[in-house]
């Protein structure tokens, strides 16, 4: 039975080898961002300080009942269901699992190795907590690469020493990600709620959020800034929760009192969001004050002029304006792209910044894509 892995058998660790991982894996995982790259980093992590072939770390997500992890930087997420498998008993009981030989343990599942070819032998499965003491995932390795061949209690040690070091890290960014994804969800469902209330659907906010940001990147702006951009645009017409129904969906002309009333939904937008110290919202203010501005100092609320309107409100104009005219609605069919393209030519320096109109046009065929993937039949 010589397996590959029989072949590289490897010294065992001096303290300084254990030392210098350690000190090099957490760097790197101290500066890293993206949770998969944290998950990929301390898995590296264990497998050097234990010797092991192969080492993954789980994580728990709670709301599907799942256990996740990424194996290499660009490869998907693998997903299995809660309290399956050793990670999922180890997770469940809170101890860990070690096995000397995979197939004398009537735990161990054989169906990968028949699919893979591999040989699991030795395993070790060791689960970790987060700062609050609870568990939150585990480390799998498997086959130790010493002439030993199985996992000591020692491997249980550094490997809990690993989850340790990086454990702060991993919570802080799964914090981060947490933090970033509950925003993005509430503004885009508080700017469904504003475009709803004025007969657009859900769709409209979700466009105007990914054409802004191709315009952003479009216009040379930083992919962060883009990326701001992106999240706050489906909250330029949130001010509109404000206005009364028989105003905002009046049938017919309004009357200029009327027209005011609609107009103002761009300052209680303002208002609304302004107080906040996030940096989230307070571009999602602007884009709420700016986004009827016009370049020519013909728009409103305040009739700013040209580059006295802030890019993301230039950018969002462009952005709304090109929806409202090619997305199909109960009451209007969609222009056709001629007609629009005729409008952006001619509003070029009048409505809207002639920067933004030739990056439009140039993204043209990027921006049909959105329009087709978002669609709103697809609803
Ligand atoms: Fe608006
Ligand atoms: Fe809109």
């Amino acid at each position: 039975m010589a397996k590959e892995w029989i072949n590289l058998v490897k010294k065992e660790l001096t303290p300084e080898d254990l030392l210098r991982i350690i000190f090099d894996y957490t760097a790197k995982i101290a500066s890293e961002r993206k949770l998969n790259a944290v998950l990929v980093h301390m898995a590296d992590m264990g497998r050097e300080m234990i010797l092991s072939d192969r080492c993954t770390v789980w994580l728990i997500d709670e709301p599907n009942h799942q256990l996740y992890t990424t194996v290499a930087h660009g490869v998907d997420e693998i997903r299995i269901p809660f309290g399956t498998g050793l990670v999922g008993s180890a997770v469940l009981s809170g101890e860990p699992i070690i096995i000397e030989d995979a197939y004398n343990d009537p735990r161990h599942n054989d169906e990968n190795d028949r699919k893979t070819g591999y040989h699991t032998k030795s395993i070790i499965t060791v689960p970790f907590r987060n700062n609050d003491g609870e568990i939150i995932g585990a480390y799998q390795a498997i086959n130790k690469l010493t002439a030993v061949g199985y996992f000591t209690a020692r491997d249980l040690e550094l490997l809990s020493l690993a989850a340790s070091y990086a454990g702060k890290s991993l919570e802080s960014v799964m914090l981060h990600q947490e933090i970033i994804d509950t925003q993005r969800e509430i503004i885009s469902t508080m700017g469904e709620v504003g475009e709803i209330r004025s007969k657009e659907t859900g769709n409209h906010v979700k466009r105007v959020a990914e054409y802004s940001y191709v315009l952003a990147i479009g216009l040379g702006l930083s992919a962060s800034q883009a990326e701001l951009l992106r999240t706050a645009s489906p909250m330029h017409d949130i001010g509109k929760v404000a206005i009364p129904d028989a105003v905002l969906n009046k049938p017919g002309k309004l009357t200029e009192e009327e027209y005011d009333i609609i107009k103002s939904h761009t300052k209680i937008g303002h208002q609304l969001l302004r107080g906040s110290k996030r940096e989230l919202l307070r571009t999602a203010s602007i884009v709420a004050e700016q986004h009827h501005e016009k370049w020519d100092g013909n728009g409103y609320p305040a009739g700013r002029k040209g580059e006295d309107i802030h890019i993301f409100g230039r950018i969002t104009a462009v952005a709304d304006v090109f929806d409202a005219l090619s997305a199909e609605r109960v009451y209007k069919a969609a222009w056709p792209i001629e007609k629009i393209e005729n409008l952006f030519r001619e509003e070029r320096g009048r409505h809207f910044d002639p920067a933004v109109v030739d990056v439009f046009f140039e993204q043209l065929p990027k921006l049909l894509d959105i329009r087709q993937r978002l669609t709103d039949e697809a609803e």
